[in-house]
């Protein structure tokens, strides 16, 4: 288990789509390491997700995990540790909401994007079996966010509009508390 550097935007591995998994690899000790060191990294960097070609292995996996005190994103409802390798989505509904991103591998940056509110989701979790499961609500767009990373996608190509680019500091001073606001309005609806 390790903490592994984090690429950061520019990365050729960053931009290029990640290779399946075998699923009958999935319990190597070198796949078991991979979700091992994914979920320290994520941890260690605060983050709200990781995909695993962030630290450089270009293979169709990732880890979500919020927990109730998350300082990079107070205002996000907890999502319990999920690793999903081989990850499928499919939107459930056209409705969608303007949701303000960062992300690891763009260091200092923020956005807003446009991501739908209710999705489905499936994959093989760390023990090889297959579930599929749905979310709805403001965690809907973490999946998208991490299931975009295995497709080269960073957030700042689906940002519509360049100007909502601004930094970390700028969003707490001029957008988090209404953003959080919206969060709210969006986990009371959805419990999520
Ligand atoms: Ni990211």
């Amino acid at each position: 288990m390790a903490v592994r550097e984090i690429l950061e935007i520019g990365h050729p591995v960053l931009a290029a789509r990640a290779r399946e998994v075998e699923v009958a690899a999935i319990g190597s000790p070198e796949v078991q390491g991979w979700i091992d060191d994914l979920i320290d990294t994520m941890r260690a960097a605060n983050g709200a997700g990781i995909a695993a070609n962030q630290v450089g292995i270009p293979y169709r996996l990732f880890t979500v995990e919020v927990g109730t005190d998350n300082p990079r994103y107070p205002y996000k409802p907890p999502i319990p540790l999920t690793v999903l390798v081989n990850p499928e989505m499919t939107f459930l509904s056209d409705e969608t909401f303007e949701n303000w991103e960062g992300c690891l591998s763009v260091p200092g940056l923020r956005g807003a994007v446009s991501r739908h509110l209710e999705v489905s989701v499936s994959g093989h979790d760390r023990d090889g079996v297959h579930r599929t499961f749905d979310v709805r609500g403001y965690s809907a767009a973490t999946f998208q966010h991490e299931y975009d990373h295995l497709d080269g996608i960073l957030f700042p190509h689906r940002v519509a509009d360049p100007r909502t680019f601004c930094s970390w500091s700028s969003f707490a001073a001029f957008r988090q508390e209404a953003f959080a606001d919206r969060v709210r309005q969006l986990v009371d609806r959805w419990g999520a």
